[in-house]
């Protein structure tokens, strides 16, 4: 079929689970097709709008294409895409946040209603309804399992020989799950594709379409000054024996700071070879692979550049033994996290001084692009370590103020803080002991003043001084300058 008619089986209020993760995986010609009849429909007088269930971001062509034509009637989990941004901003698409791993069980539960049509980017397929899904898997065996009918995109640019790079595996629910058998980030439990029923197959639509990622930016002297501080604490800690001597698999977060960081491990010869236990496989691991510094990586997606992702097509032999794509329910699977023992890295837009984490939203208003599977890790990990520049926009926000303005992750998750300027390790540390660690370590020069000065203000165990917490936050809004904050406008 053309995507054009494709589309047409999709309708006005439908749930849609869509496969990929990250762009990586994600339908793009059915999509885009999809925002051509919304907007269609639209002309004709009529609704159309479709409830949107993904792995986590996606590409453009479901994200921007279908906010930009106003299709969504809700979307779930995580999204990163700027016009999506602006229509979840202006209450124009209905944007529940959740913790990654959830999502399956929750459409599993009934807790998100059907799920009418699932569109798969597939790799290879085969008559007795074998899907060999692409770079990216999400929630794709899940939603082929509950929609009414499978809409495939089979997309020429990935190699049918991609075949055996999957493990998929759905948990049985309550009261009847068991164990996830991974003992180790190698082990495999499932099945190298997803199988079912071929009548539900209403349509395979051909296309070769290259991912929509975009690329990383270079690493700057602050990304790279955060990568250095993460490696070095490691190793110190590796050297204190709290971490064992073969090394601890890591988690490392999505963005421009998680590829410094581990090019930072990996350049750090006093880390051993280490293994990679994660959601996202970004450009920093393949090329870590290929020096021999990373063994394996175990994820949800391959959120590379593409010529990243031709370089591992191009050498599938090299790699298809050293990476395994598997369902977020697993890659981020809580019981798994903590089994192995993971040692996790994630970006902070803000922090309190208490140790307190804002991973998504914009000075307590703005939804950035999501909690991501950051929640999952951080709260299960061996040791879990948050990562932020601790200025942003020059030197006009502080990334670490008196109580954070939206609040994703408690003191009691977060072991150690990192910036450019130092660490912070909040272990065994009460919240004025905390705030002392932060302020001396983590706070840009600009505002060490200004909040030593904010703990004189309070009284407790947690000395906040509700009145003027977010008085950072005012100065911003008011002057666009968090320097003008002034505490005696509060007390
Ligand atoms: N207040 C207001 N704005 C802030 C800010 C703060 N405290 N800190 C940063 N910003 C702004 C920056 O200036 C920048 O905006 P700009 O591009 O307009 O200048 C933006 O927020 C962040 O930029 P970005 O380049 O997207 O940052 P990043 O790639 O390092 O990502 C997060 C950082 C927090 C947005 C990202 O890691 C994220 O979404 N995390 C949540 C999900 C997650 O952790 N997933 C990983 C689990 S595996």
């Amino acid at each position: 079929m053309t995507a054009e008619e494709a589309a047409e089986l999709v309708q006005h209020d439908d749930h849609v689970g869509f496969s990929g993760f990250t762009p990586a995986g994600c339908p793009k010609a059915v999509p885009a097709a999809i925002g051509r009849r919304a907007e269609a429909e639209h002309r004709k007088g009529k609704p159309f709008k479709i409830g949107m269930f993904t792995g986590a971001s996606t590409g453009d062509s479901i994200d921007g294409n279908l906010a930009r034509v106003h299709a969504i009637k809700f979307r779930t989990p995580y999204q990163s895409n700027s016009d999506l941004r602006e229509a979840i901003n202006g209450q124009d698409a209905p944007y529940f946040d959740l913790h990654l791993s959830h999502l399956s069980q929750m459409l599993r539960y009934g807790f998100l209603g059907k799920v009418n049509v699932a569109i798969i980017e597939a790799a290879d397929i085969t008559d007795d309804g074998e899907i060999v899904p692409t770079c990216g898997l999400g929630i794709a065996p899940t939603v082929c399992r509950m929609a009414d009918k499978i809409i495939v995109e089979l997309n020429r640019k990935h190699p049918k020989e991609i075949r055996g790079i999957h493990d998929v595996y759905e948990p049985a629910d309550p009261p009847k799950r068991r164990e996830i058998p991974v003992y180790t980030p190698c082990d495999r439990i499932g099945t190298h594709c997803i199988k079912v029923d071929p009548r539900k197959i209403a349509a395979v639509v051909e296309t070769d379409l290259d991912n929509e990622g975009g690329s990383f930016t270079p690493v700057d002297a602050v990304t790279a000054k955060i990568g250095d501080n993460v490696a070095n604490f490691l190793v110190n800690e590796m050297k204190a024996g709290r971490i064992p001597k073969e090394f601890l698999p890591v988690q490392s977060g999505v963005g421009n700071i998680a590829n410094a960081v581990l090019a930072s491990m990996g350049a750090n010869k006093n880390i051993p070879v280490f293994e990679i236990y994660t959601e996202v496989i970004q450009d920093a691991v393949i090329s870590l692979m290929k020096d021999g510094r990373v063994k394996f990586a175990s994820g949800c997606s391959f959120t590379v550049s593409n010529p990243a992702m031709e370089e591992i097509y191009n050498n599938l032999a090299f790699f298809k033994d050293k990476l395994l794509l598997r369902p977020q329910e697993i890659s981020n699977n809580p019981e798994i996290i903590r089994r192995l023992g993971l040692i996790t890295i994630n970006t902070a837009l803000e922090a309190d001084i208490f140790g307190n984490i804002n991973s998504t939203h914009v000075l307590g208003t703005k939804m950035m692009n999501g909690i991501g599977g950051s929640g999952d890790f951080t709260r299960n990990a061996y040791m879990s370590i948050f990562t932020a520049p601790s200025v942003a926009k020059g030197t006009n926000i502080s990334a670490i103020v008196p109580m954070v303005s939206h609040h994703d992750h408690s003191e009691h998750s977060v072991s150690v803080l990192i910036t450019e300027q130092g660490i912070a390790d909040l272990r065994g540390k009460s919240p004025m002991q905390r705030a002392h660690a932060i302020i001396e370590n983590c706070v840009h020069p600009d505002y060490k003043q200004l909040l030593a000065d904010y703990l004189t203000l309070g009284k407790g165990q947690t000395p906040h001084h509700l009145k003027a917490c977010f008085a950072l936050h005012h100065a911003f809004n008011e002057t666009k300058d968090m320097h003008n904050a002034d505490w005696a406008k509060y007390v």
